[in-house]
Parts: structure tokens; C-alpha cells; sequence
């Protein structure tokens, strides 16, 4: 009975799987919902008009912050646009009243964070940037968006694709790391995922790339700090990803609480007008932030409601998040001329636009439906993600661990569900959850002493004892720490050390005092910093916040049934100090070179260097680095031209064919995530050290090899030049085929 009645799910799923996936770009430019949207608009008085601007949070756990509760009069009225942290049947009953009781019967839109699975959690998304496989992700999202489309929800605040370099911004973890080239091959795999093959399937939800723009580089890495980007930066790292979204073709964006050079970006019409609309030609509509358009009045832009609300709407925020001003000011600086009908017109037009493309006129009500929810299917993909989503930092002979070993399974993590599903779990649930200590304790029963140890963050050493004492009786430690998922990573959980928390290293080296083998895992939000783990333990390896399947992703992995072939998409470094830390940085004019910095300055030469007198450069462990069960060896780079014309490449009549033959010299398969990076010198403007422009995963049988190309022409090469011209220059062109950022020789071609 189960089966059948989840039978339509699983020839969905199927369907999927086989591509069926196709991107939904064309929706917005169709006749027919144009014409639509003209009759509709001539219809429509000023109140109704401004109605379809608001937005309220309706549901647990938030009321609208505008203390504005009475929804069946707002909606009967026509005086809200849309709805959001409500699901389930209550969407339908709040729907009925839009269509059925308001004049011109315009259906709401329901939104919601569904940031990285709805029931089925996922791992986080820095931990799936960490497969780079963007069509496993693309097929995590397509999963949540089924599932949230069954319980209501038609729109997500979903892809965040804000680039992120620095780890103290708790943030960083809702993101695809610190890289522009694998953050927008992520952000077009979300839009694809939740968008499906057309925006009206039923199971397809708007996408929202946010926070628009330039979130991730808040100062001192401090949440909604100020951010200032040069035009040149903005173009060339944050807005990558967000072009990425518009071209797969979302249907929204959110605007950030943050200030973009002195203009908050709720309220920056150089971002949300000129580059959103006038150059990428966007035709959807931009929802702010919650209240970020109330916080323009203390940004200091605005004095007034009316000032902050007019500074949005004319700059190009179409709905107004939870500040209420829009309903509040905006007809009467209609009515005195203060705002012109025409840009709330074009507000509306945006608005009705993906309403009508979602098919809500004609269907307006969601088939709710838990039949969708974590089915088997969907929870084989979470654990498939969360395998691919592991980073193996370094593994001294300890893993996989020998089937028959006794172990001491110790820390604050090991036995806790909700710690697994992450920041911005939306509706995903613990008790949905296989910890490690349960799956763990399946596969070894009396063979696995389980023993906490101390709490995530705790002074008290009252569970050492026990800890140690397990470790002693045991052949090897597995030792679960990091960061909880509620209070210490996400949103407004900005740390300023980036320690593991609490006295839980503390705890690790007692346990290593045991003299007993240790692996340690990692569940963390950010990068943190591991230096004592990296001297003085066998393994260790990230597992980040891996989500409902968390306990057999992880046993999988441990005795190696999965091989970890994850990869760092965020610098870990070895010190606070040096945040923001970046592989993609420029070269300055007194780069270390081949100064050794793992020791102060000895001389003059040395000292007068970019760098510091107490600290390495370097991260412990850079972007795109990763470990496996085996190893791979890399040819020297192949270049199909030493030496062409900057021109050709510029107007697309050559490219560059790059290649490397790519062998596992192990004795088992794995995975290997090969990179390409590209760097330049001689150019009008300075460049990074590193680029990534391209990146392949490949499973490997063990002897086996396989031969690696890619194409570099003007998408890969061009940069925003001292003219501020998206263009190829000539100048010495370095090339790398490599396991990590850190890696590689190069091959250097000329652009003449
Ligand atoms: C939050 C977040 C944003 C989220 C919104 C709605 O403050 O900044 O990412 O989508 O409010 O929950």
C-alpha cells in the first residue's frame, strides 16, 4: 500500500534522475503572461496595487514583526503580496481567503528558508560545495523542492551565494565558500534543482539568489557589518554567482542587510538597477531582506518610513520583507507625487510575473502531501551527499578503521541528532536524524564504547575521566567535535576565535595521552583551526553538519565503504589573525616568495616582506585541498598552444585545450576532484595568484587513469581590465592542472 501511494514520488524521482531536469530560463518573457499582467494591472487600484508589495512572516515562529496579526482582514483586503514561515494545510486555508475573498482574487506567494532540504535535511550547503558536484546538488534541491511544494511552499530564500572569505561569519556556512568560479557552478546547479524543467510544475518552487550583494565580506567578519568592495572586486568575485543565478533563470532575489560602500544594498540602485535590471536584463522581482528596508533608518539613510520605503522601491526592492513601510507610506507618496505610479506599476509587474509563471492563478492551493517527505529514496541521496561532502585532512595509516578493532567513540557531537542537520534546518527534524553513536553502535555493538566526555561548550572536565578510561580499554578513538549547529554557526553567529569550543581540544589531548590511535571528526560550520589536531593525531577528517544521514554516511566512510574524496571550498587557517584568508589573493609588490615564514624574519630581506613576524602566510590546509583511502599521480600539463592572440580569445575564435593525465596509484577506487586554475600577469590591472576555472570530479579504479581536458577561452579568461572592460588581455598566461590551490607546476602560455 506505502509503495503505490508513493508510487507517483518515486517515477518522479526516476524521472529526475534520467535529466529530466531542464532549466527554466524562458519564463520570463512569454506574450501571454504579459498581456495577462497588463489587464490585471489596469484592474487594480493604488491600495491593491501596494498590497501585492508586502510580505509578512505568518506563522511559527515568528508573528510579523509589524504587529499587524489580523491576516483574514489584510488578505480579504488585498493588502498582502505574499506569506512566509507558514505550511502545511494552514497555507491552503490562508490561500482560500486570497482567492476567494479578495476583490481581484490574487493568489499569495509562500516562501521559505528551504536552505539545504525541507524534511529531508541535507548537509549544509558549504559541506555540499565541498563534493564539487554540482548535479548531486542540483538533485538535493530538486528533492527539496518536492517536498516543500507537498506542504505548501512555492518559493524558497534559497540559493545564498554570497562568496564568503572570512570564517568568523557564521554565515559562511549557508554559502559554496570563497570561490566566484565554484559558487556560481553551484548557484546555476540550486536554481536548476528547485526550478525544475518550468516554473508551473507543481513540485517547482521560485528560486531567490541572495543576499544581493556582497554580503559575505562584512567587516571583521562581523554579521551585517558594512562591506567595501571596489566596483572592479564586486564584478570580478561577488556578483559572479548571482549572475549565474539570473542566467539558470531565478525567479527572485534577495537584496542584503549590508552596506555596499557607504549605499546599503536594500536601497542601491547601482546594484539592483543598473547591473540587475539594465545589464542583465532581470525580470523578476527583488524581495529585501527581513526589515532590511526598515534598517535604512538606522544605516542613517532615511529618517522617516516614507524616506526608507521610497530609497527601496525606487532603487529596485519590489516587496518589502517584514518592515511594513511599503504598506505604510507608499500611497500616500503617491498621492503627493513623491513616488510615481509608474515604479509601483513596475513592482507589481515583476510581482505578478512569477506568480502567473508559477501557475498560481490556476492553481492556487499546494496538495499537501507527507507521502513526499524523507522517502527512501531521498535519504540514499542525503547520505550519498554527506559521503561526498567529507574532507579527509589527514589520515596516518588510521583509517579505514580495521573491521574487528575495538573503539572508544568519544565527544559532544558523537549522540547528537540535532547538531547533524545544521543552520537553517527549515523543517528538518532531529528526531529524523541516525547519529553516529547509533550507527556506529549497529555495526559494532559491544565492540564500541560511547562515552561524551564534556558538553560543546563547558568548562566542566567532569566526563574526562570516563572519556579516557574508554580510550584506554579500546585499540582506537574516534573522537566527534565542533561547533553546535543552533547558536555557534549561520546567522548572527559571527565568532571572533576559531577554536574548537569549550574545553573539547582539551578533552582531545587527553585522549591522545592515551597513546592510543585517534581519529578526530570535525562537525563544524566554518573552517576552524586545527593546528595541535594536525601534529598530534592520525586522522582527521571535516564531516561539517552532514544532515539526516549523518550516522551511516559516517560509519560508510570510517571502515571505508565510502572513500572520502571531498575538497575545501574555504581556506582553513592557522590563525584568527590572518582572516580573511583566501587562495585567489593578489601577489602584493613584496610577495614572501620562497622565504620560509614557519620562522620569524632572520634578515632585513626577509622582514620587509608581506607577512607577518608571528604567523605563516599560508592556511593550515587551502582551498581545494582533500585527502583519500588512495593517492593519484598528475602528468605535467598539456597546452594545446604556447603562444595566440589575445584578440582571437577575446572574440571567440580560439581557445585554449588544456590537459593531464590523472592515474590512482592506490590499491583501492576514489574519487579525485581535479582543478584547473589559470593566473596572469602583465595585465593592465593586478590579478590573483590563482584562478579556479574549472574542475572535474572522477572515480578512479585503483591502477586505473583517465586523461583530463578543459577549454580555456574568453569566459575563463576575461577580466575587468583598468578600464572596467569585461575583456581577454595579452600577457603571460600560467596554467595549472592540480589536486589543490596549493599545487602544481605550471605551464605558461603567451597572450600576445
Ligand atoms: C533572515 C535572513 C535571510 C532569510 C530571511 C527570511 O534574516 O537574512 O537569509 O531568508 O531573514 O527568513
Amino acid at each position: 500500500m506505502l509503495l503505490s501511494k508513493r508510487r507517483p514520488y518515486l517515477l518522479l524521482f526516476i524521472a529526475f534522475l534520467f535529466g529530466a531536469s531542464a532549466l527554466a530560463q524562458d519564463w520570463a518573457n512569454r506574450p501571454s503572461t504579459e498581456a495577462r499582467i497588463e489587464k490585471l494591472l489596469k484592474q487594480m487600484t493604488l491600495d491593491e496595487k501596494i498590497g501585492q508589495l508586502n510580505q509578512y512572516s505568518a506563522g511559527s515562529p515568528t508573528g510579523p514583526g509589524t504587529g499587524r496579526k489580523n491576516y483574514a482582514e489584510m488578505i480579504a483586503k488585498g493588502e498582502v503580496g505574499s506569506l512566509f514561515n507558514v505550511t502545511g494545510a494552514q497555507v491552503n486555508v490562508l490561500q482560500k481567503l486570497a482567492v476567494e475573498k479578495s476583490r481581484l482574487r490574487i493568489p499569495l506567494i509562500f516562501g521559505l528558508d528551504v536552505i539545504h532540504g525541507y524534511r529531508t535535511t541535507f548537509p549544509t550547503p558549504l559541506a555540499m560545495s565541498a563534493t564539487w558536484q554540482p548535479e548531486l546538488v542540483e538533485k538535493a534541491a530538486r528533492v527539496a523542492a518536492v517536498e516543500a511544494s507537498h506542504d505548501g511552499i512555492r518559493w524558497t530564500f534559497s540559493p545564498m551565494v554570497d562568496v564568503s572569505r572570512d570564517a568568523r561569519w557564521g554565515r559562511i556556512v549557508e554559502g559554496a565558500g570563497e570561490d566566484p568560479y565554484l559558487g556560481a557552478a553551484m548557484s546555476r546547479a540550486y536554481v536548476r534543482g528547485y526550478q525544475g524543467a518550468s516554473l508551473s510544475t507543481a513540485d517547482s518552487i521560485a528560486a531567490c539568489a541572495k543576499h544581493y550583494v556582497g554580503y559575505g565580506a562584512a567587516e571583521a567578519g562581523r554579521d551585517y557589518n558594512t562591506t567595501e568592495i571596489s566596483e572592479r572586486t564586486l564584478r570580478q568575485t561577488y556578483l559572479p554567482p548571482f549572475q549565474a543565478a539570473r542566467d539558470a533563470g531565478a525567479a527572485t532575489f534577495m537584496s542584503a542587510f549590508s552596506a555596499l560602500g557607504g549605499v546599503p544594498s536594500s536601497a542601491n540602485p547601482f546594484t539592483l538597477d543598473t547591473i540587475l535590471r539594465k545589464e542583465w536584463k532581470f525580470r523578476g522581482f527583488v524581495v529585501s531582506d527581513w526589515n532590511s528596508i526598515g534598517e535604512l533608518i538606522p544605516q542613517g539613510i532615511a529618517n522617516t518610513p516614507a524616506v526608507a520605503a521610497r530609497k527601496a522601491l525606487t532603487a529596485g526592492v519590489d516587496m518589502d520583507m517584514e518592515a511594513n513601510f511599503y504598506h505604510s507610506t507608499l500611497a500616500g507618496q503617491v498621492k503627493n507625487g513623491q513616488v510615481p505610479l509608474s515604479v509601483i506599476d513596475e513592482a507589481v509587474r515583476r510581482i505578478l510575473r512569477v506568480k502567473i509563471e508559477l501557475g498560481l492563478f490556476e492553481h492556487p492551493y499546494s496538495e499537501i502531501s507527507q507521502d513526499a517527505m524523507l522517502t527512501p529514496q531521498s535519504r540514499e541521496l542525503a547520505r550519498t551527499v554527506a559521503e561526498k561532502s567529507f574532507v579527509l585532512l589527514k589520515n596516518q595509516n588510521v583509517l579505514p578503521l580495521k573491521s574487528g578493532a575495538k573503539v572508544a567513540l568519544i565527544g559532544p557531537v558523537a549522540d547528537s541528532a540535532i547538531d547533524m542537520i545544521g543552520a537553517w534546518a527549515g523543517k528538518g527534524d532531529p528526531k529524523d536524524v541516525v547519529t553516529l553513536r547509533a550507527a556506529l553502535e549497529r555495526k559494532l555493538g559491544p565492540s564500541m564504547t560511547y562515552a561524551q566526555g564534556t558538553e560543546i561548550l563547558t568548562a566542566s572536565t567532569s566526563g574526562f575521566a570516563e572519556a579516557v578510561n574508554a580510550a584506554k580499554a579500546s585499540d582506537v578513538a574516534v573522537v566527534a567535535l565542533g561547533e553546535n549547529a543552533v547558536e555557534m554557526t549561520g546567522e548572527a553567529a559571527s565568532r571572533s576565535d576559531l577554536n574548537l569550543p569549550g574545553n573539547q581540544e582539551q578533552l582531545l589531548k587527553e585522549i591522545v595521552a592515551t597513546g592510543k590511535p585517534v581519529v578526530v571528526l570535525v562537525f563544524s560550520g566554518r573552517p576552524l583551526i586545527l593546528n595541535w589536531e594536525a601534529q598530534n593525531v592520525q586522522g582527521i577528517l571535516e564531516a561539517w553538519h552532514p544532515g539526516v544521514e549523518a550516522g551511516n554516511a559516517l560509519v560508510r566512510t570510517l571502515y571505508g565503504e565510502n572513500n572520502p574524496g571531498g575538497r575545501l571550498t574555504t581556506s582553513f587557517p592557522r590563525a584568527v589573525g590572518q582572516e580573511p584568508i583566501y587562495y585567489n589573493h593578489f601577489n602584493t609588490g613584496r610577495p614572501l616568495k620562497d622565504i620560509d615564514d614557519s620562522r620569524p624574519p632572520k634578515n632585513h630581506s626577509e622582514k620587509f616582506r608581506s607577512r607577518y613576524i608571528d604567523q605563516q602566510n599560508s592556511p593550515l590546509f587551502p582551498f581545494g585541498f582533500g585527502l583519500s583511502y588512495t593517492t593519484f599521480t598528475y602528468s605535467p600539463v598539456k597546452v594545446s598552444n604556447t603562444s595566440l592572440a589575445a584578440a582571437d580569445i577575446n572574440r571567440g575564435a580560439s581557445k585554449i585545450l588544456v590537459s593531464a593525465d590523472v592515474k590512482n596509484t592506490g590499491s583501492v577506487a576514489g574519487d579525485e576532484v581535479i582543478q584547473l586554475y589559470v593566473s596572469q600577469t602583465g595585465t593592465s590591472v593586478v590579478r590573483p595568484v590563482r584562478e579556479l576555472k574549472g574542475f572535474q570530479r572522477v572515480s578512479l579504479a585503483p591502477g586505473a587513469s583517465k586523461h583530463i581536458e578543459f577549454t580555456l577561452g574568453r569566459a575563463e579568461l576575461a577580466f575587468w581590465n583598468i578600464d572596467m572592460k569585461d575583456v581577454v588581455e595579452p600577457g603571460t598566461l600560467s596554467v595549472w592542472i592540480s589536486p589543490s590551490s596549493a599545487d602544481g607546476e605550471p605551464k605558461t602560455i603567451e597572450l600576445k
